[in-house]
């Protein structure tokens, strides 16, 4: 039996939409709110089975982010979760890679915001040691509690930059 890794299309989505919000829910111990789930939605979904079983989701979504100045369409990372009796087993791995590998070839830059750094380090994600911030009508409210959790991925075309500043929209629920 192995993982199989695809993108799920609108009508797997729909047929499983109950069995992934679940995932979700269970893999994040019930600390994963109806805003971080509103927040994969728009981009590309990843979804693993196992013997027929849904045990693995993340998604990709297009974000607006002024990175140095400048408007950028960055590849945000989003949802990423292993069911929880599958953890420990590498699949978080195999998700990780593929998803990168997308990440890198689509996008320029790409980002996340995690606690887990190391889990995301090995596939080429960096730490983000710029400053963060929120575009709220225009003006920008810097979010210093978000740096720390911050990593981004260059893509496989683009020149290494560094990130002095990142700057998104505002979204409801967490802005990062
Ligand atoms: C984080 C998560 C996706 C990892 O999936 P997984 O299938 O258990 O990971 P793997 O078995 O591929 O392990 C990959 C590596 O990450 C490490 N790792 C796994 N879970 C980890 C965690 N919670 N924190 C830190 N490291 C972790 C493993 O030790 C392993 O290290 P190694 O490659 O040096 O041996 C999974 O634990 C999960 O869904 N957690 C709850 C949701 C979550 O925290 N998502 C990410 C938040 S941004």
């Amino acid at each position: 039996m192995t993982l199989t890794i695809f993108q799920s299309d609108e009508e797997f989505f729909s047929h499983n939409h109950s069995a992934l919000r679940t995932l979700m829910s269970e893999a994040y111990e019930d600390d994963f709110s109806e805003e971080d789930w509103l927040h994969t939605y728009g981009g590309i979904r990843f979804v693993g089975t196992y013997d027929g079983e849904i045990v693995t989701h993340g998604a990709v979504v297009p974000r607006e982010i002024h990175i140095n100045g400048q408007a950028r369409r960055v590849g945000y990372l989003e949802g990423v979760a292993v069911s929880r009796r599958f953890q420990g087993r590498g699949f978080g791995s195999e998700l990780m890679s593929t998803i990168s590998e997308t990440c890198a070839i689509q996008h320029e830059l790409s980002m996340l915001s995690t606690d887990e750094f190391k889990f995301y380090d090995k596939f080429g994600w960096r730490r983000f040691e710029g400053k963060s911030g929120v575009v709220i009508n225009g003006a920008v409210t810097l979010t210093p509690d978000e740096d720390d959790g911050l990593m981004y991925l260059v893509g496989d075309s683009s020149p290494s930059e560094e990130i002095r500043t990142a700057y998104c929209d505002w979204r409801e629920g967490d802005y990062w």
